[in-house]
């Protein structure tokens, strides 16, 4: 949500933000904007996309300081008046701002008590205004950063220029993501490292409350308290960050079809030489918690939901919680809980509040994250990272088979249980097989299904945590209402809703189950569905859809989720949709 880049020195910064900001566009915006110093602050920004932004800005620009914004409308109707840039009532601050400001409206007041108006309704002008107060009064930016942040509730990473200096760039931060990236005569600033691989592969992430000054050839940042922190450095891998589509026409196939290669990454990461390779005080603070709490959102949740189970192998107790739902009335059961968040972007604001309630109660914790350097990264106890390389597309895939892995091999690691890396490579040859050899009949179920209003899957176990995202990624890319229900549960109402011709997915990869989900198709095909089942070979029937090799059944996620994936692509696909950027969704969900 919301993106935000800068540049200060001799690079074209034209070049640089308009890259940047299509770089950061899978983080979803309705609209983009840009600023720069040329004779005066200059202001360009509309709703719509950022090649739209291309043909209403002037093509030879020349200034030495530049930001950009891709805006996800959050306070304010996404208008061309809400878009980022935001000026300042006396023309002196140009800012741009990833966040939401909680007590925007008490700051407005304040501001129109003092004789400011306002052009639009976001909280990111009540910010620009008070700096451009603030510094009015004491003439020294910095000091009025400084106080600033010390008046904002809520998160923000700010970039900001004054109208009297086109050299440098002013930056703040807490709780949503800034990247200041090093270049030689120029430096640069992100939401993330992504658009600036390009330019340099040396960054410096702000922490909560810093700020700092960013010219072309320096940058000085700054604690809460106004003293200098001194900054490390630190060298990003580009590969891993890379945004090549690598030929592919989405980045949701290219993701979906390196999920072998993430896991195979995956298990080199953790697992060498016969050995676990986690932190040894990971796993003795796991051993020794008497519950583990694992709580996430959408895919990740659904990915918590098969960890649960994975650690119940090993005999520890577990729940799960949906963050937004554990964040307003958190429970710890037992005496000795231990937290595990999951999160691909390491960035969503649901699990960072709950991270702040696990600190306050001094609970032990771990993030499972595909992106080191976030905010839940560098906060968490411990962090697991899945190295599975940037996931451009909205819809989670390649994330969430490596967050299922991840699990995997730590539950096992606690009973050093190496069967696992047999059962993940059996499942990979799973995944081989399926991108092999049934994409033809996938897309032929997906022309079949494109044009329904309703589809159903159906699961127990482990397939009815696939079933859960199974429909959530039909639904968030191809806009086709779907739901998930366990199989023992069709009869405790959701029945009622099959009729004639009502499409029903089934898997079928659980030995225990099989029958009772035989049981349920008969439900379903008497009253009229079209059921399409997925099965393994030896629980299969020669009427199934798709069959595919036996595997350990605790690894669907891992084995046959790119089923799914693929159908909820094809079905988008055939419909016409934008597959990579649904509707109404980020990538990044940095409110909440
Ligand atoms: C769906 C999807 C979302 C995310 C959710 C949490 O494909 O990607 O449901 O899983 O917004 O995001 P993270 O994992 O970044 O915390």
């Amino acid at each position: 949500m919301c993106g935000i880049v800068g540049a200060v020195g001799f690079i074209s910064p034209k070049e640089y933000v308009f890259k940047g900001l299509k770089m950061l566009d899978y983080r979803g915006y309705d609209s983009a904007g840009i600023a720069y110093i040329d004779n005066g602050i200059k202001i360009y920004k509309d709703v719509g996309s950022v090649e739209h932004l291309l043909t209403i800005v002037p093509e030879t620009i020349n200034s030495n300081i530049m930001i950009g914004h891709t805006r996800w409308a959050t306070h304010g109707a996404p208008t061309k008046l809400n878009t980022h840039p935001h000026l300042s009532f006396h023309k002196r601050i140009c800012m741009v701002h990833n966040g939401v400001i909680e007590n925007y409206k008490e700051l407005k007041s304040f501001l129109k008590e003092k004789g400011y108006s306002f052009y639009g309704e976001t909280d990111t002008e009540v910010v620009a205004n008070l700096i451009d107060y603030y510094y009015l009064e004491n003439g020294n930016i910095l000091e009025t950063i400084k106080r600033v942040m010390g008046l904002l509730k809520g998160s923000y990473a700010l970039s900001i220029f004054t109208d009297d200096d086109d050299q440098t760039l002013y930056v703040a931060k807490k709780a949503s993501p800034l990247v200041i990236g090093l270049g030689k005569g120029f430096n640069l600033v992100a939401s993330d490292a992504s658009p600036m691989i390009e330019y340099t592969n040396e960054f410096i992430e702000l922490d909560d409350f810093e700020f700092g000054a960013v010219t072309k050839d320096k940058v000085v940042i700054y604690n809460k308290d106004g003293e200098e922190v001194k900054k490390e450095a630190i060298q990003k891998d580009v590969e891993l960050i890379s945004h090549d589509l690598k030929g592919y026409p989405h980045y949701m196939i290219k993701e979906i079809e390196e999920i072998p290669q993430t896991v195979k990454r995956l298990i080199s990461f953790y697992f060498q030489k016969n050995k676990f390779l986690f932190d040894p005080e990971l796993i003795k603070d796991l051993k020794e918690s008497d519950h583990i709490i694992f709580i996430a959102c959408g895919t990740s949740y659904h990915a918590g939901l098969v960890g649960g189970r994975y650690f119940e192998k090993y005999d520890k107790s577990a729940s799960r919680f949906i963050a937004s739902e554990w964040a307003f009335h958190p429970t710890y059961p037992g005496k000795k809980p231990f937290i595990i968040m999951i999160s691909q972007s390491g960035e969503t604001a649901d699990l960072i509040h709950c991270l702040n309630i696990i600190k306050e109660h001094n609970l032990k914790n771990l993030i499972i994250t595909n992106t080191g350097g976030s905010t839940l990264d560098r906060n968490c106890m411990y962090s697991l990272l899945l190295h599975s390389g940037v996931e451009v597309s909205v819809a989670s895939t390649k994330a969430y088979v490596a967050q299922v892995t991840l699990l995997a091999l730590l539950a096992a690691a606690l009973d050093k249980d190496t069967k696992v890396i047999d059962d993940l490579t059996q499942a990979l040859d799973v995944v081989y097989d399926i991108q092999y050899h049934y994409k033809p009949l996938i897309m032929k179920v997906a022309d079949e299904l494109k044009d329904k209003k309703n589809i159903f899957y159906l699961g127990r176990s482990f397939d009815y945590f696939l079933s859960l995202e199974a429909s959530l990624k039909l639904k968030e890319i191809s806009y086709i209402h779907s739901e998930a229900i366990p199989g023992g549960e069709l009869k405790h109402g959701p029945i009622a809703l099959i009729e004639k011709g009502i499409p029903v997915i089934v898997f079928i990869t659980d030995p225990v189950t099989a029958s009772s989900m035989r049981g349920n198709i008969e439900e379903v095909k008497t009253r009229g569905a079209k059921v399409y089942t997925i099965a393994t070979k030896s629980l299969s029937r020669p009427e199934d859809t798709i069959m595919v090799e036996d595997y350990a059944y605790y690894l669907s996620s891992v084995a046959v989720s790119s089923i799914a994936f693929y159908l909820a692509y094809y079905v988008a696909l055939a419909k016409g949709l934008n597959v990579d950027k649904p509707r109404n969704l980020a990538k990044s969900v940095t409110v909440e």
